[in-house]
């Protein structure tokens, strides 16, 4: 039998593998076929974002956009005479991070991080249980860093969407990824941070910038490299935010002042009010069902790290129910929900000759005994159209922005453990922009801990505009 491996059509999706039954393969295919996006599905997609790009940047939107396209009030980038010390609290996942950043002339020292487990009960409760647990992890670090005695500015990385009233306002709309703390929707997030430091009285901290993952990885890529214009993430989440002209952003009328702004799209809620409807199938379905938050979030349930393991369970579920896999029989461990994590599939995705990475994989379900040849390979397709889905979806989108960009180079900052992991997620991408954005040169960076590091920037940047507008008397943004 020929693997799957040694065939693919032109967008990279592998073809269905030879199986001995052909009822059987034809019968996966039916199942699968919504999964495969076509010519038609990729341009269509492309029209529909940068329709809901305009809308969501327009002043009297004809219609809601699911775009939000919000606005970060960060004007600039580094410009090299950031000097000082500056702490980072970043938030998104289930792990925080506290970071000091030293910069010399702009220049950034390694600097000193901590991790933080936020566990589920912390996640799902109070929100002020949540902002004194991240108050009580600043205090830790800055005690076991010897750095109690300072008086420092935080950059605060928030990554849910907001809407951003200034450079330290930002309201929670909704929580997203493992998050569902009561009381903090349509609440301020940095003025909760604050008070929740105040409510200690033992830590001399100030938060003059939030911002999400998105924006601090574009500036640490900016940090980086000079022509950085698009943060992307792909990691629990996915967004992206660029560098835009403000006169394009109609709603916002105060923008006189500036020439251009960073705007997030907040990409994960893209479709949430049915535009992409036409590409979503019954696994999409069932893997929004099957999530913490429903009927929310349509593009990022589609491929990010939260969700994709999901969709290829879900997938397998119904082989299996439909007698195409493991001859009908259950496995418990695999009908348990969210048990398939997106690693299994970056795992799944490494082997290429042989099925080492599949087996050991199956072994975790303990289904390796069960296993044929043929599930095998079958496992190892669903794996990979997902793969290839997903490295679409996002090329699109990002092909779009470059398009509407209209750089001569764009490079794109990366961060994000499915971008860092998953084995074909960037060369998928490097070929469907390229073919999707012919006239636009760009580069993918892996811009590391970006959202952290890009934070001290941010609190660096948002420092220097605060004293520029006092020595000004003037309002710069
Ligand atoms: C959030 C975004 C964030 C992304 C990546 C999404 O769920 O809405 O704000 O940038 O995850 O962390």
């Amino acid at each position: 039998m020929k693997t799957f491996t040694q065939l693919e059509d032109a967008n990279g999706y592998p073809c269905l593998p030879n199986l001995q039954d052909l009822k059987r393969k034809n019968k996966i295919s039916m199942l699968t076929r919504g999964l495969i996006l076509d010519k038609d599905a990729i341009e269509k997609i492309m029209k529909v974002f940068n329709n809901e790009m305009k809308l969501g940047l327009s002043k009297n939107p004809t219609a809601k956009s699911s775009l939000q396209m919000e606005n970060t009030f960060i004007p600039e980038l580094p410009d090299g005479t950031e000097n000082g010390y500056f702490m980072a609290l970043d938030l998104g996942g289930t792990h925080c991070r506290v970071l000091l950043v030293h910069l010399k002339d702009g220049l950034q020292e390694e600097p000193l991080v901590q991790y933080y487990d936020v566990p589920e009960n912390i996640r799902l409760g109070p929100g002020t249980q949540l902002f004194d647990f991240l108050a009580a992890k600043i205090h830790n670090f800055m005690e076991r860093n010897d750095l109690l005695h300072l008086h420092l500015p935080l950059g605060f990385t928030f990554s849910f969407p907001m809407v951003q009233k200034a450079l330290d306002v930002g309201v929670l709309v909704t929580w997203t990824k493992s998050f569902n703390c009561s009381g903090v929707v349509g609440n301020d997030a940095v003025k909760m941070l604050n008070e929740a430091i105040a409510r200690r009285k033992d830590l001399h901290v100030n938060v003059v910038a939030i911002l999400n993952d998105t924006t601090g990885t574009l500036v640490q890529g900016a940090y980086l490299n000079s022509k950085c214009g698009i943060g992307l993430i792909l990691g629990t989440g996915s967004n992206a935010c660029y560098m835009e002209k403000s006169a394009n952003v109609e709603k916002w009328s105060d923008n006189k002042n500036v020439s251009q702004v960073i705007i997030d799209c907040e990409w994960g809620a893209f479709g949430d009010n049915g535009v992409l409807d036409f590409i979503k199938t019954d696994f999409d379905r069932q893997v929004d069902a099957n999530s913490l938050l429903v009927n929310s979030f349509t593009f990022e349930k589609y491929f990010s790290g939260q969700y994709m393991g999901e969709v290829v369970r879900v997938i397998l579920v119904k082989l299996i129910d439909e007698g195409h896999l493991f001859e009908g029989k259950k496995p418990i461990k695999l009908m348990k929900k969210q048990s398939f994590i997106t690693a299994y599939i970056s795992q799944i995705e490494s082997d290429k000759e042989d099925t080492y990475n599949t087996k050991a994989v199956l072994k975790e379900f303990d289904i390796l005994d069960e296993a044929s040849e043929e599930d095998i390979q079958i496992i190892r397709y669903i794996c990979s159209i997902i793969s290839v889905r997903a490295a679409l979806l996002i090329s699109v989108c990002i092909a779009s922005l470059l398009i509407h960009m209209d750089r001569q180079e764009t490079v794109i900052a990366v961060d994000g453990s499915l971008f860092k992991y998953h084995p074909k997620l960037p060369s998928l991408m490097n070929k469907h922009i390229e073919a999707l954005a012919k006239e636009h040169k760009f580069k993918l960076i892996l811009a590391e801990d970006g959202s952290g590091k890009g934070a001290g920037l941010i609190a660096a940047i948002a420092t220097r505009l605060t004293k520029s507008k006092s020595s000004n008397g003037s309002s710069h943004d």
